[in-house]
């Protein structure tokens, strides 16, 4: 290109306009002279020097790094145990719902819902979990910061496996395999026999839960419709503060039993994130592109068709979409306020085999703001005594949460854009179906949410024409590999 620039002062100009003008003002001026027919001989470059430098770093995926607070991540026979838990309906109550059921390996890690259900609906979408093992931190709001405490969370919700620690680790000692394998990576399980001991359902049940308000507001339902009948079984406590029956059971272990369940249930979740490590994508079309930019191979960089490749500038040049959806994930691994429409037919509801029935609207979904208050207050922090690297690099960057968000502009995870054709429904709240609508929505930003909170200056509208947001979509597809094997990650037979 520079070859050509020399004769071509015209070229020259464009670059001082920028990549985005470049591309549509210049790309057609097809040199014709001596000096192109020379070039055309050797390489040339689909995409100019500024744009080869951005869109080199969005590939390949690397090696799933190593996670020092979990000292079995890269283990094989803890990702074994792991997949095993993963599939286990045993660790639910009513033993339906297993992680599998709402991130099928089959499916992307998606469960293809607008909105998860679990023993209950959720008020947030499944995300995939394509390269999980990435991530800095967990959940649409990050409210965790390792892959191991993530599985934690799901397991204890009333809303997803409304189980309990307890039961985690009675259903693993009860099965002779799974107990097998947790023997042979972590050692030998408490005396699980002693039910006096141990109970089955008994795990910690902060306030702030949302079991706890959830059984709380029930209790108060139950009272009411009772006409306050102190003998029922939630309401006998009613008045001087409800008492949680798991904290109950809780309550009445010993500090060192409670030390050994705890163990156990958090030797489950780094099995889990063990197993997660698998979940990576492969080569995409998009990844052998980038191979033909870096060996100038024109054979390779023909992965791309016309379409994608004009997707692609518009990715990493007038669309901005990079500036958010960088690195070989397409994601900064950070939080945004994007102002997706928020759903306001949303209602808690009673799944099939929910007990806990709330119909008010939920609150509104303040994503980060709470998303930091819950990592802090969390029990199973990077920094805390049940990770392997307490005071490792990786608890410092829990220091430099930033102390006051605006609770007038939510901030979500910015998700990977690896597999996202795969992945619908799309957003938090599942709010777009299609990636067309995604494209849609940054082109037009028409039904943005707004509270008043500032927005991020960066999301104007696109004002796309169908050609490019076609293109945009294109892009995107070339995204797409789940050459994955299977067996790896399949249910367990
Ligand atoms: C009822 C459906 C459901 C079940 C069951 C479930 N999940 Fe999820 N998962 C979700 C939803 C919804 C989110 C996002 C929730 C949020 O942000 O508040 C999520 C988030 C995650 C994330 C974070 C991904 C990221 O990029 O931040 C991981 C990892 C994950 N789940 C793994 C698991 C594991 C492991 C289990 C089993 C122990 C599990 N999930 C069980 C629905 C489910
Ligand atoms: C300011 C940062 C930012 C910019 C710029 C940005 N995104 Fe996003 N993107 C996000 C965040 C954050 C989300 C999740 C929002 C939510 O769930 O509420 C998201 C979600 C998405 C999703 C849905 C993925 C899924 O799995 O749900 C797609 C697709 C997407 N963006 C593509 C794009 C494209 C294409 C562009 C450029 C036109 C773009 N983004 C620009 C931050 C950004």
């Amino acid at each position: 290109m520079k070859g050509a620039d020399r004769f071509r002062p015209m070229a020259r100009g464009c670059y001082l306009v920028g990549l985005a003008l470049m591309a549509a003002a210049c790309a057609p001026e097809a040199p014709d002279g001596g000096a192109a027919n020379t070039e055309s001989a050797e390489w040339k470059s689909p995409l100019n020097p500024d744009e080869l430098k951005r869109v080199l770093r969005l590939s390949p995926v690397p090696a799933v790094p190593v996670d020092p607070t979990n000292h079995v991540s890269g283990n094989p026979e803890a990702a074994e145990l792991g997949r095993h838990l993963f599939h286990s309906r045993a660790l639910s109550k009513g033993g339906r719902i297993a992680c599998a059921t709402c991130h099928d390996p089959r499916d992307s890690f998606v469960d293809g819902k607008k909105l998860a259900v679990g023993v209950m609906q959720l008020e947030r979408h499944s995300p995939t979990l394509w390269n999980v093992a990435h991530q800095r931190w967990f959940f649409w709001d990050g409210r965790a910061d390792s892959l191991w405490s993530q599985a934690l969370v799901p397991i204890e919700d009333p809303l997803e496996h409304a189980f309990t620690r307890a039961g985690v680790a009675h259903a693993i000692y009860a099965d002779d395999g799974m107990r097998g394998m947790y023997e042979s990576v972590f050692g030998d399980m408490p005396p699980l026999t002693d039910t006096e001991r141990f109970p089955k359902v008994a795990r910690p049940v902060p306030k702030e839960d949302r079991a706890h308000q959830l059984a709380a507001a029930h209790a108060r339902r139950a009272a009411k419709q009772k006409g306050g009948a102190p003998e029922s079984h939630h309401t006998h406590l009613y008045g001087t503060g409800f008492y949680h029956p798991h904290q109950r059971a809780w309550d009445g272990m010993t500090p060192e039993d409670q030390d050994s369940i705890t163990r156990t249930f958090v030797n489950a979740g780094k099995a889990i994130a063990a197993f997660q490590e698998r979940m990576v994508s492969g080569r995409a079309p998009f990844d052998v592109f980038v191979e033909g930019l870096r060996e100038h191979d024109a054979g390779k960089t023909a992965a791309l068709d016309e379409s994608a490749l004009r997707g692609l500038r518009l990715f990493a040049g007038k669309g901005q979409c990079i500036v958010c959806h960088h690195g070989p994930l397409l994601t900064d691994y950070e939080f945004h306020d994007t102002q997706v429409p928020s759903d306001d037919s949303l209602v808690w509801r009673s799944g099939e085999e929910g007990d806990l029935p709330v119909d008010a609207a939920p609150p509104a979904d303040l994503g980060r703001v709470h998303g930091i208050e819950r990592l802090r207050a969390s029990e199973f922090g990077v920094g805390s005594t049940w990770s392997d690297d307490p005071t490792g690099p990786q608890s410092v960057k829990v220091d430099y949460l930033p102390r006051h968000l605006h609770e007038g502009s939510p901030e979500f995870k910015t998700p990977t854009l690896r597999n996202v054709a795969l992945t619908a429904p799309y957003m938090h709240n599942g709010a777009f179906d299609t990636l067309e609508e995604v494209v849609e929505f940054y082109s037009t930003r028409a039904d943005a949410r707004r509270f008043g909170g500032q927005s991020e200056k960066i999301l104007q509208p696109l004002n796309l024409s169908p050609t490019e947001a076609s293109d945009l979509v294109a892009f995107l597809e070339s995204l797409t590999d789940d050459s994955l094997d299977l067996s790896l990650v399949r249910a367990p037979r």
